[in-house]
């Protein structure tokens, strides 16, 4: 199968008063055309700034600090600048956290998905708005709503037409940034079909974010767990959650099947995570870590193939 990104050994930095922040320390994967491909993770463990420099958006204090990017064949780190546009629209997009909040407030829907294409294709302002009522009727929107302005549309719906944005240039990556955290449960959920269902109908490929595995429970076809800036496991969705080898994931495994039907969790990872400006030597999931041996101490763990595609970074399962 042939892959859609590639990523090898990524390290960004942000280089703050505190120090050297390593947001993203060493990251290798890839996504295969056609695949939902899950990155979950704690809140603050380097997700979105793995998007970003995919995207080559990460600002200063930040910077790319090494590495190898691989999208359709771009080799993106070293992309000239005057090309970048039209790799962001065509080639990747991505849902931003937060997105639907980031609509125009003083522009219709329509218009503003019309006014993306219009930016990156030589078409009419006619047959843009008409392709902007066409996605926007693709993801649940009906024609007689798209000339709203956004404060018209439910939460739901602005998502929605995030993400009827997102695939007006037709990608053959989307991006998805904790698409669906903003959201009540049954919003999500509609809101997630709708992504499988464009998923489909455009062949796409998805590089989804979370900090919520039961979110790519169902629909990721493989999934990696990042901790501290570093990949800890990486598996097919079904290995991952019914075999988790990483202490972390089985943490966050049990937490998933503790949820209550009320949504409240009983079991959670004790303590929190760790300060990425600050140097821990050996595993940075030690101090949290139930198993923890004299190795995880002193030696960081490699990102191992144990499995038939299923890597772990832990001394206690590679030794
Ligand atoms: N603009 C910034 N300036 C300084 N540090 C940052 C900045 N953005 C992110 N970071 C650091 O990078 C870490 C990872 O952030 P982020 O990628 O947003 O995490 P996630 O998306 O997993 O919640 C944060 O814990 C923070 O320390
Ligand atoms: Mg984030």
């Amino acid at each position: 199968m042939s892959q859609v990104l590639s990523i090898q050994d990524l390290h960004v930095s942000f280089f703050t008063r505190k120090g050297e922040v390593k947001a993203v320390d060493g990251v290798t994967f890839h996504v295969d055309r056609g695949e939902v491909f899950g990155l979950a993770g704690e809140s603050g463990c380097g997700k979105s700034t793995t998007a970003y420099a995919i995207l080559r958006l990460i600002k200063p204090p930040g910077k790319i600090i090494g590495g190898r990017i691989v999208c359709d064949g771009i080799d993106v780190l070293n992309l000239k600048e005057e090309d970048l546009r039209a790799y962001r629209w065509k080639k990747v997009s991505m849902i931003f956290q937060n997105a639907m909040n980031c609509l125009n407030p003083v522009h219709r829907v329509s218009d503003q998905i019309a006014e993306a294409i219009m930016v990156h294709e030589s078409v009419s302002k006619r047959d843009a708005i008409s392709r902007a009522k066409q996605l926007l009727s693709l993801v649940g929107i009906d024609e007689s709503r798209a000339n709203d302005y956004p404060h018209q549309y439910s939460g739901g719906m602005r998502q929605r037409a995030i993400i009827a944005m997102a695939l007006a240039l037709n990608p053959v990556l989307l991006i998805a940034d904790e698409p669906t955290t903003a959201l009540d449960v049954v919003v999500a959920r509609q809101v997630l079909e709708v992504l499988w269902d464009m998923k489909k109908r455009f062949g796409l490929s998805v590089l989804f974010i979370t900090h919520d595995l039961s979110t790519l429970a169902e629909f990721s076809n493989r999934i990696a767990v990042m901790y501290s800036g570093m990949l800890v496991e990486m598996a097919d969705t079904k290995s991952l959650l019914s075999n988790p080898l990483h202490p972390y994931t089985d943490g966050l495994v049990k937490s998933l099947m503790s949820l209550t039907r009320r949504g409240e969790k009983l079991w959670s990872i004790p303590g929190s995570p760790p300060d990425l400006a600050a140097e821990i030597k050996g595993c940075r999931f030690r101090p949290r870590c139930p198993i923890a041996m004299e190795r995880c101490f002193s030696k960081k763990p490699e990102f191992i193939e144990v499995g038939q595609g299923h890597y772990v970074a832990c001394h206690k399962v590679v030794s």
